[in-house]
């Protein structure tokens, strides 16, 4: 597939998504949707690729959400169809094997807001402005918005921000727990590729068990969530980088990991 609206690049075991509309604010049409679709659903299969960063082009935004022009004719049907089809996005990115980082270079409002949160870590530059607006239009977050934000910033909060519409800035995105870091918007994009060389220089078992375990063990109950790190622990073993990671620490050397 040829994408129009998202450019894609990999180097070092990272690649890096940029959503390409700048005209439009990165807006997230039908079109984009897709192509972001098609582009994990080919990431999630690629050994090669073992961390993703995701941002948007210009200086201005992220994603301003999704694409109002696109929308203003939905009836209830068209309208219930490309949420389903945004959840089924988010839902790709959240459960992507290999953990995605949201470089948030702008505004992230309403889907764009919902893409971040869909990622595992959000780093963001100190003019990153982020909100759920829906309800200026007469409508509510239909992406993830709902559940994701209550989930990350507590039920209080995303009440808050969903209900009167209104923006915050990066400090106090940070602040609440939306976003892991805030930087300068000139060492954004590097410390994005840094952290996610890190990650890729790590066992990659262990990195995508870790991020499955916190997944599915936050939907569980206590003692299930126990079982099931116990589970993926004891998995870490059948793998040949627990053996490196070991015997590289207890011979004081470096460890070189395979990703089995
Ligand atoms: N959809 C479509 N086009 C958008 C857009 C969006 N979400 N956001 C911005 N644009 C377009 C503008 O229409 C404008 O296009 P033209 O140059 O052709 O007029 C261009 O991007 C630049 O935007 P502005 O002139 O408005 O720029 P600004 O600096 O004055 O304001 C802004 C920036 C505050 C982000 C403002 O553009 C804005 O409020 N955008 C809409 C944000 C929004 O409401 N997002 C939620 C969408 S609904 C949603 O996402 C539902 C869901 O959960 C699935």
């Amino acid at each position: 597939m040829e994408f129009r609206s998202l450019l894609f690049e990999a180097s070092e075991g990272v690649a890096t998504l940029t959503v390409n509309r700048p005209k439009a604010l990165n807006a997230l049409n039908e079109a984009t949707l897709k192509e972001l679709q098609c582009c994990f659903a080919g990431i999630q299969d690629n050994q090669e690729i073992k961390v993703v960063i995701l941002t948007g082009a210009g200086e201005k935004a992220f994603v301003a959400g999704a694409d109002i022009a696109a929308m203003q004719a939905f009836d209830a049907l068209a309208a219930r169809e490309f949420a389903r089809l945004g959840h089924a996005v988010f839902n790709l990115i959240e459960n992507l094997p290999q953990p995605v980082i949201a470089a948030v270079n702008g505004f992230a409002l309403g889907g764009g807001c919902e893409l971040a949160m869909a990622c595992d870590i959000r780093l963001a530059g100190e003019n990153a402005r982020f909100g759920q607006p829906e309800v200026n239009l007469g409508v509510i977050p239909g992406f993830g918005g709902t559940l994701r934000l209550a989930r990350l910033v507590g039920k209080g909060r995303a009440k808050e921000l969903i209900l009167t519409g209104e923006m915050i800035d990066a400090r106090e995105a940070h602040r609440i727990g939306l976003v892991n870091q805030v930087l300068p918007p000139g060492e954004l994009l590097e410390s994005a590729v840094k952290m996610a060389k890190k990650i890729a220089s790590k066992g990659q078992v262990a990195v995508r068990l870790g991020k499955e375990a916190i997944d599915n063990g936050l939907e569980m109950d206590q003692d299930r969530a126990a079982r099931y790190e116990a589970e993926l622990f004891g998995l870490c073993f059948a793998s040949a980088d627990q053996k490196e990671g070991m015997a590289a620490f207890l011979e004081k050397r470096a460890a070189h990991f395979r990703g089995r």
